[in-house]
């Protein structure tokens, strides 16, 4: 089955607001994953506007589940992920600035680069993933780079879904089979919510994991983060 990792950067954003710890991250971390979650993922920025450098080793020492760090592989960022040690790392390809991820990275133009940076990821021993649009060419050339899985950036998906499902699908599909075929590991992301996953997870169920954050973290304003967390699981079946 899809593994669900909850995105908690939200929660981090409430948490800045105010200065204080209110909500307390490592306590919402661990609900969602006593609420069911497969794994949390973090998106530490150099601006540090919703998780904090600091935030990564605290959550490491108490996470159960699987723990991913997505973040532009900045010295920085690799020197944080080294340190630290989550299960996983996904590269992304953002500005330090940017509002949020949105688009992939082009695997063929930055290829020596993202060898590089995944040699030091796979020497740690630490599972990588690539952020990539769905493009059967990048998704072959994240395997070349050594990635060990792509995340597939889901924004386009998400947008067109609620006006042709089948042609938002279309590129998903013949991307998730090419990436089957290489023989490495799947995930997606990004504007994926209660609408939208049940259609992506059914005409792509060997997605090993989807990391959501905003929909999720809306939902659970009205649901509940319990309720909230069990409804996305049931997308997944
Ligand atoms: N995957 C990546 C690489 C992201 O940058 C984000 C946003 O932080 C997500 C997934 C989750 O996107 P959303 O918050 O829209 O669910």
């Amino acid at each position: 089955m899809t593994k669900l990792s909850v995105n908690i950067n939200k929660i981090a954003t409430i948490r800045n607001a105010r200065g204080g710890n209110a909500p307390d991250l490592l306590q919402v971390a661990k609900d969602c994953e006593l609420y069911g979650a497969d794994g949390i993922t973090v998106h530490p920025r150099p601006d540090e506007r919703h998780i904090r450098r600091s935030d990564v080793p605290a959550l490491r020492a108490i996470l159960t589940t699987e723990f991913n760090i997505e973040g532009y592989p900045s010295k920085e960022f690799i020197d944080l992920v080294l340190r630290v040690k989550p299960h996983q790392v996904t590269l992304v390809p953002d500005k330090p600035h940017q509002l949020t991820s949105n688009h992939g990275w082009d695997t063929i133009a930055e290829q020596g680069f993202l060898r590089d940076v995944l040699n030091d990821i796979r020497a740690a021993g630490i599972r990588s993933s690539i952020f990539i649009d769905a493009d059967i060419h990048m998704a072959e050339y994240a395997a070349k780079a050594g990635a060990d899985r792509v995340e597939l950036y889901t924004g386009p998906y998400a947008e067109l879904y609620p006006l042709d499902a089948q042609k938002a699908i279309a590129p998903f599909v013949r991307t998730a089979e090419q990436v089957r075929s290489l023989g490495i590991g799947l995930n997606a992301g990004h504007d994926l919510s209660l609408r939208n996953l049940r259609f992506f997870s059914e005409n792509i169920p060997w997605v090993d994991e989807v990391s959501i954050g905003h929909a999720l973290i809306c939902d659970a304003l009205y649901m509940g983060l319990s309720a909230t967390i069990e409804a996305y699981k049931n997308c997944l079946k």
